[in-house]
């Protein structure tokens, strides 16, 4: 769906699908170069990263493989206790493999801190993220996050894969939800 058709729900566009897609140019460019003659592994992360994975993996001008995992955070109920269940595990064994997790958002971080101690933890050679957005200001675990396409202020964002109770997902952009869906 594209910005004119979600028309009031929308406050505010953060990226453009054309500005999405040239940022993920870019950081294909930036992975070529960084995994030269290695092997790479992308694993999604369900569902948010669906249309990061779709565009990134096919901006990148080499072979990889394609993995993905479904979690939810646990316990408390709020996205913050840091505790994560896995809801989908990885079909394959990931010992020795290079490893990039796509995600759509870093927001506390926490996700991506405990899933990447998690990955590294079964033997893969490496580690690294990739994500389209992330929140500096919201962080309250340190993640080294390699790939970041932008950096945004702490809003209600949605579309390209983010959602609001599982609506936005399909707009074509990233904006910030009107409060008046929300409040
Ligand atoms: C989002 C996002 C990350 C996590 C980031 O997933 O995809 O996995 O939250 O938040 P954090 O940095 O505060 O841990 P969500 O739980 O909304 O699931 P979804 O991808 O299925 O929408």
């Amino acid at each position: 769906m594209d910005l004119a058709t979600s028309g009031s729900d929308i406050e505010k566009v953060i990226a453009t699908h054309e500005e999405i897609l040239a940022r993920l140019q870019e950081l294909a460019r930036k992975v070529e170069a960084d995994y030269k003659d290695r092997d790479l592994l992308l694993i999604g992360v369900l569902k948010g990263a669906v249309m990061t994975m779709a565009d990134f993996s096919r901006a990148l001008q080499r072979h990889v493989e394609m993995d993905w995992m479904a979690v939810s955070s646990y316990g408390s109920g709020t996205k913050s206790s840091g505790v994560v269940r896995i809801l989908k595990d990885l079909d394959r064994d990931i010992t020795g493999r290079e490893v990039l997790i796509i995600e759509d958002i870093v927001d506390t971080g926490l996700t991506l801190s405990w899933l990447k101690s998690n990955l590294e933890s079964r033997g893969a050679k490496s580690v690294e993220i990739l994500t389209m957005l992330r929140k500096p200001e919201a962080a309250k675990v340190e993640v080294e996050v390699k790939y970041v396409g932008f950096d945004i202020p702490i809003e209600f964002v949605v579309g390209y894969g983010l959602d609001f109770n599982e609506k936005y997902r399909n707009l074509d952009f990233i904006g910030v939800l009107a409060k008046h869906m929300y409040a």
